[in-house]
């Protein structure tokens, strides 16, 4: 199924875009994502579930000392991002086609990130979907090695089954993450939470939108 997001334009991912399938066989060891940057930068900050692209879009262009890597499993929205990106000429950003949970699990080196966005993700309301996801009780764990002291990840949903559930994690990692007031980005305009794309598109529904953030306690 085609959403139509090049408008009739081929979507170029060129340098931009990477795929999972040509990252090293995980068995050869984690991998550092700095080295999939032209340039290694101070840190480097990982967004599950890009959609878009238009968090690092805005967000990359306002923070050039650090690199940006998106995750996006669905093929069109990832080319659309990277495309987005190239266009922008942005060199501290990147977007990986695959699932965002095995990279972290498989692939993802020690504590190399500095924060993690996980911004209006899939909610997966039927009980029997819950296993998918993205943030579980095994999820943190591998979030919290791979993050690196004192790292962040930054939690927003519009959707109040996710965000209980959520809470419960928190409350249930609470030894190896506090839980602190989530700060809207530089890049988010007056009013936003965070300013993606899917915020914009439901914005005018006035849903209640609830953040917060996870910080790595050692
Ligand atoms: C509701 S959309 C939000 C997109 C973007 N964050 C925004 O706010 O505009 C959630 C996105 O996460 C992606 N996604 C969900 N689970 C994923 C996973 N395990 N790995 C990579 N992408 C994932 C979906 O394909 C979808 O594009």
């Amino acid at each position: 199924m085609s959403f139509g997001l090049g408008r009739g334009r081929a979507l170029e991912p060129g340098l931009w875009g990477l795929e999972q399938s040509d990252l090293p066989p995980h068995d050869d060891g984690p991998l550092d994502p700095h080295t999939l940057f032209p340039t290694t930068k101070p840190s480097l900050e990982l967004e599950i579930g890009s959609g878009k692209g238009t968090f690092l879009v805005q967000q990359a262009s306002i923070q050039p000392d650090t690199n940006f890597l998106g995750i996006e499993w669905a093929g069109e929205f990832y080319r659309y991002a990277a495309d987005r990106m190239r266009r922008h000429q942005l060199q501290n950003v990147r977007m990986l086609h695959g699932d965002a949970t095995d990279f972290i699990r498989f692939w993802c080196a020690d504590a190399c990130l500095s924060v993690v966005h996980l911004y209006y993700s899939d909610p997966w309301p039927k009980k029997r979907h819950h296993k998918r996801r993205v943030l579980q009780s095994s999820s943190l764990d591998h979030l919290h090695r791979i993050l690196k002291p004192e790292g962040q990840i930054h939690l927003v949903t519009d959707h109040f089954d996710l965000w209980a559930w959520y809470e419960a994690l928190a409350l249930e990692k609470q030894e190896i993450f506090a839980r602190e007031e989530f700060r809207p980005p530089e890049s988010a305009d007056r009013g936003e939470m965070v300013g993606t794309n899917f915020e914009r598109k439901y914005q005018a529904e006035e849903r209640a939108v609830r953040a917060m953030t996870l910080r790595r306690r050692d």
